[in-house]
């Protein structure tokens, strides 16, 4: 019996999403839920081995088809070791990154086939579906914004180099999957206080799971 819930947090490098469940989880322990936080790829040590090659700015040569294994393997492991046991204590999962990552970037963002990369996130995930899904979404000044930021700070990795067209891909990938699935996925615009932004996600999560 899995009697915890499974959140994701979905969005373009850049959007704010670590802020917000750093939030979201601070309200759920005020609550009294064991909560539990994530990161894709990563999570488990094969994980984040896997993670490492991934983000590697020296991997440049790594085909399309290469990169979407690589994140549906640390996927299965991530599932399997951590995230099922996790529930089935009643922990309360929350995942910066899960499956729509993969669609978005690896399907809209690479152009792999769409029903390819469904088929190994649904492989890989088995029945983990999560409760809910905030796709946390930004306008293309205040990323570019952001994105200056953390170019500065060094922190760029493999995927953060990619092209402005391969990310408005991206994007509209994301904003095709929460329009697939509206009972699921909630878009959340963030705000220019953090603040404001965590109270639109709380009000989601208490509408929906509480
Ligand atoms: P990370 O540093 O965790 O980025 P962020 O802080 O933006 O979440 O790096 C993860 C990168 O991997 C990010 O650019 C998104 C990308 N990614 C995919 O391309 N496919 C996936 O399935 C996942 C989970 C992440």
């Amino acid at each position: 019996m899995r009697t915890g819930k499974f959140i994701t947090f979905e969005g373009i490098d850049g959007s704010g999403k670590t802020t917000q469940i750093r939030y979201l989880a601070d309200y759920l322990e005020s609550l009294g839920y064991e909560v539990l936080l994530l990161r894709e790829p990563g999570g488990t040590r094969i994980s984040e081995e896997i993670r490492r090659i991934l983000l590697d700015l020296k991997n440049e040569g790594m085909t399309a088809e290469t990169e979407l294994f690589l994140f549906e393997a640390a996927r299965s492991q991530l599932v399997r070791e951590i995230i099922v046991p996790a529930l089935e204590r009643g922990v309360w999962v929350i995942s910066d990154r899960f499956h729509d990552s993969t669609t978005a970037y690896q399907g809209y963002g690479r152009g792999l086939p769409l029903d390819m990369v469904r088929e190994l996130n649904n492989r890989a995930i088995g029945d983990v579906m999560p409760d809910m899904t905030i796709l946390i979404e930004l306008r293309a000044d205040a990323r570019k914004k952001r994105l200056g930021r953390r170019h500065d700070e060094g922190m760029r990795d493999r995927l953060d180099v990619e092209s402005e067209v391969f990310k408005q891909r991206v994007c509209d990938g994301f904003s095709a999957i929460a329009e697939e699935e509206p009972a699921r996925v909630f878009r959340i615009e963030s705000q220019d206080d953090k603040e404001d932004t965590a109270k639109l996600i709380r009000e989601q999560v208490r509408r929906i799971l509480l």
